[in-house]
């Protein structure tokens, strides 16, 4: 027998190949962990080995990562989990009383009083009792089920999870996915995966990238030619775009949802940040609002996580979901698949339950708690004011106010001369742009082409989260080297 036989090689080469490979994941793409970022990583490489550059530091505003940017843990969630799990620390002093009680009872919750234990598939069930009290609370006393709640690995898991029970069919029967366009690329990435047919819906980025039913109807209408729709995509408070949705515009959606038999997923993991005069209306709170014609019809899924809000806890992967109105024996469908994985990670799930039963006000650590809570979300409506403010007044550059979430996705006036350039080089215009920023600046954005945009215009995605003089010099930054950009194509 050949040596190459032996390590499983054959004269034909490799079983895996490129062109043996799943079609569909080589369809992916996620453009915010695309080409820009591999080129910040190296940029950080050569300047920490002494290279010359015109900055010193590499700064990553390209994803919502708000502890990488240097946002401080809240530590009221921190003491519970070193307590959780390091249970010898109960003897330790320094950690309040409530902390102590809130690690004892999810220890007491775990199998044999350890978080490295597996939990029951949907999540520990006093965490999901305690979720859905949060819901039920949110949204004014509308009842929430434990039994309806799915602690997950963030809110992608939950997310891909719902689309795979969705997606089906082949040909012209295949499931169309209606997404936002701008759209945050999970969901992109995970319809290429599937193989389901994407649906764009354009945001109107006139009015403040509002959504129109109009549009809704446009696209389900096209869709129809070639797919079966069946499911709609809401992201709010918006990623990319920073937008938040008026009940009037929930309430119009979920009308349209039921008019056309569609599955809504409504994506709020952003539903803490919310700036100026704007509010968070819940997807479930405004169906149940509507009557029992829809509150017990429409089927509907929401999502929610520990990676933002004032939270910025993205490492622990925590996350839930609430279903309404499931078919029950896809219900049962549901629980087995999340079986196959067993539990998602057990930290994530008593993040989640500290988030969702924060310190009460008769508790040692509810005013450090609030105190943290609150100098988050003033500083993030702060930036998000300051980069609405800063980035138009530069000529060329037009920014729709960042209303929630954590974006800003600013229009930009590429010169010809630069759109004529990135053509030669193949690539897209703004990502021409946003690489000839990150050579120059060190700021690594991502460029509107990952997020889907109208044919003929740029944008970038920044994330406001750099501390606020941080934030202010790359502002300031950007604006320079968009008047240098413009000039040097002109
Ligand atoms: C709109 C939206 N949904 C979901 C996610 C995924 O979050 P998680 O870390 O909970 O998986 C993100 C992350 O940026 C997001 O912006």
């Amino acid at each position: 027998m050949s040596e190459k036989a032996v390590n499983g090689l054959c004269s034909q080469g490799k079983v895996l190949t490129l062109d043996t490979m799943n079609p569909n994941v080589r369809r992916v793409e996620y453009a915010v962990r695309g080409p820009l970022v591999q080129r910040a990583l190296q940029l950080e490489k050569e300047l920490k080995e002494g290279a010359k550059k015109p900055f010193t530091e590499v700064i990553k505003a390209n994803i919502g990562d708000a502890q990488a940017m240097g946002q401080k843990p809240i530590t009221f969630f921190r003491q519970v989990l070193a307590l959780c799990s390091y249970p010898d620390l109960m003897e330790n002093d320094n950690f309040p009383e409530d902390t102590k009680i809130r690690a004892r009872r999810v220890l007491q919750a775990c199998g044999g009083q350890s978080i490295g234990a597996y939990s029951a598939s949907q999540g520990i069930e006093c965490i999901r009792q305690d979720v859905a009290r949060y819901i039920e609370k949110r949204d004014g006393g509308v009842p929430s089920n434990p039994d309806n709640i799915y602690l997950s690995t963030g809110a992608s898991d939950a997310i891909v999870t719902i689309l795979k029970l969705l997606v089906g069919g082949e040909g012209r029967t295949r499931t169309g996915v209606m997404i936002s366009i701008p759209q945050y690329p999970l969901y992109s990435a995970a319809l290429a995966d599937l193989g389901a047919v994407q649906i764009n819906y354009y945001l109107d980025e006139d009015n403040c990238w509002s959504l129109d039913v109009k549009e809704l109807r446009r696209a389900v209408n096209e869709a129809r030619q070639h797919c079966i729709p069946r499911c709609l995509c809401i992201i709010n408070p918006g990623n990319p775009t920073g937008q938040v949705q008026s009940r009037q515009c929930i309430e119009d959606v979920i009308r349209f949802a039921k008019e056309e038999h569609l599955f809504l997923m409504a994506d709020e993991v952003y539903q803490d940040n919310v700036y100026k005069d704007n509010k968070f209306h819940s997807f479930k709170k405004v169906l149940f609002e509507m009557g029992p014609e829809y509150s017990s019809t429409v089927e509907l899924a929401s999502f929610h996580s520990t990676s933002k809000c004032y939270m910025g806890e993205c490492g622990f992967r925590g996350g839930y979901m609430e279903v309404i109105n499931l078919d029950p024996e896809v219900k049962a469908q549901l629980t087995k698949l999340v079986s196959v994985r067993l539990c998602s990670p057990i930290c994530g799930q008593v993040l989640m339950d500290l988030v969702v039963n924060p310190p009460q006000p008769d508790e040692p650590s509810h005013t450090s708690f609030m105190k943290e809570r609150k100098l988050v979300l003033s500083n993030l409506a702060e930036k998000a004011k300051l980069t609405e403010e800063i980035f138009n007044t530069v000529p060329g550059i037009t920014c729709n106010p960042v209303q929630g979430a954590m974006y800003t996705f600013p229009r930009i006036t590429l010169p010809q001369k630069a759109i004529d350039k990135a053509k030669e080089e193949k690539v897209e215009p703004d990502m021409f742009y946003c690489m000839r920023l990150l050579e120059e600046e060190g700021i690594c954005l991502v460029p509107g082409s990952g997020f889907g945009q109208k044919n003929g215009t740029f944008h970038f995605r920044m994330t406001i989260l750099p501390p606020i003089e941080k934030l202010k010099a790359v502002l300031q930054r950007i604006s320079d080297f968009h008047v240098r950009f413009t000039k040097e194509f002109s």
